[in-house]
């Protein structure tokens, strides 16, 4: 039987930055974000004697996957296979299968598309078990195996990604509130489309040559907890300040480790420094966050949603996405 699955990106107010376990994606520290209802991404799984992948881009056109993202996609399905097994799961699992991806995300343009890629298959994979369906948990923990923030998919609404213990099920996520909860949008401006040259993996793995993640990792938790409040709370103020702590912070980090890895252009900085002036002036609810590349990602209310996209659209050279709060991966047939 075929499973079709459907998963979109997230966006991370806590970060992820660096591994206590490269192999599992475990992890150094928690992280927190909120799953977006767009792009979204399509896989498709089928039973089959090898594994093949084909795939196609937001334009619907066939994209093959270089020889690298062939073996990633193939050691998440391996790792997929081997912690089903350790929690009893494996039956009806084949030896293999042949995925079909479509995904709605242009490359490269700075939202975490490797996340909605593998938090899709994860789920596409847990609906291959055959009996009752896996738990958000373990959908979580099948998502990290091929993305870390792809843990952070399998829950709609808000998302932490917790460690407890040491094996490869020791990081999974957690429901903070659902896609009801709390209406938030994410107007992603893009300066740049260019690939990125060193992708995340790389980079986490490198993580720990900066000398400044281990303060970053003492101060995570008491940010988790002033994020965890603030959205139980709505107190967009307190979000605000404790998010955009964490991004500076984990640049930072990006920024002194060895080789070290910059981002940020000079586009974001000029964003980061108009959207402060716009928001003291015109009172808005509005926060900035960026992950690995040059892209800004302006969250904001309801009530100020309109004035950050008119922002938004006067940025010269950019082009610009619109999300908001999301539902999370789930099996469509
Ligand atoms: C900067 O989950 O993209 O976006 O496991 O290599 O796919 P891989 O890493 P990834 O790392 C996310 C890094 C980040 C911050 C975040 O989303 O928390």
């Amino acid at each position: 039987m075929n499973i079709i699955a459907h998963s979109s990106p997230n966006i991370a107010l806590i970060k992820y930055w660096g591994n206590r376990n490269d192999e599992w994606r475990l992890p150094a520290a928690d992280s927190l974000s909120m799953v977006l209802d767009f792009p979204t991404v399509k896989a498709e799984i089928e039973p089959a004697k090898t594994f093949t992948v084909r795939s196609y881009d937001h334009a619907g056109i066939e994209k093959p996957q270089n020889e690298a993202s062939v073996q990633r996609l193939k050691k998440h399905w391996e790792l997929s296979k081997q912690f089903l097994g350790s929690i009893g799961r494996a039956k009806g699992i084949p030896q293999d299968v042949s995925i079909t991806i479509r995904s709605g995300i242009p490359p490269a343009i700075g939202i975490a598309s490797s996340a909605a890629v593998f938090s899709c298959l994860a789920e596409g994979y847990s609906g291959l078990a055959t009996g009752t369906p896996l738990t958000r948990e373990e959908v979580s923990i099948l998502g990290r195996l091929g993305s870390g923030s792809g843990a952070r998919n399998s829950f709609g609404g808000y998302v932490a990604l917790e460690n407890h213990g040491e094996g490869i099920e020791s990081a999974y996520g957690r429901q903070i509130a659902d896609e009801h909860h709390w209406l938030l949008h994410d107007i992603i401006i893009v300066p740049s489309r260019e690939e990125k040259k060193v992708g995340s993996t790389e980079g986490h793995a490198l993580a720990a040559t900066s000398p400044l993640l281990k303060e970053r990792l003492e101060q995570i938790p008491g940010r988790m907890r002033k994020c965890i409040d603030a959205l139980q709370a709505k107190d967009f103020e307190k979000l605000r300040r404790a998010s955009e702590e964490d991004a500076l912070d984990m640049h930072r980090v990006m920024q002194t480790q060895t080789p070290p890895l910059e981002y940020l252009s000079d586009a974001t900085h000029r964003i980061i420094r108009d959207i402060e002036k716009l928001r003291t002036n015109d009172n808005l609810n509005v926060l900035y966050t960026m992950d690995a590349g040059p892209t800004v990602h302006l969250i904001c209310t309801e009530d100020s949603k309109e004035a950050v996209e008119k922002f938004a659209q006067q940025q010269k050279d950019c082009i610009v996405f619109k999300a908001k709060t999301g539902s999370g991966s789930h099996i469509v047939i």
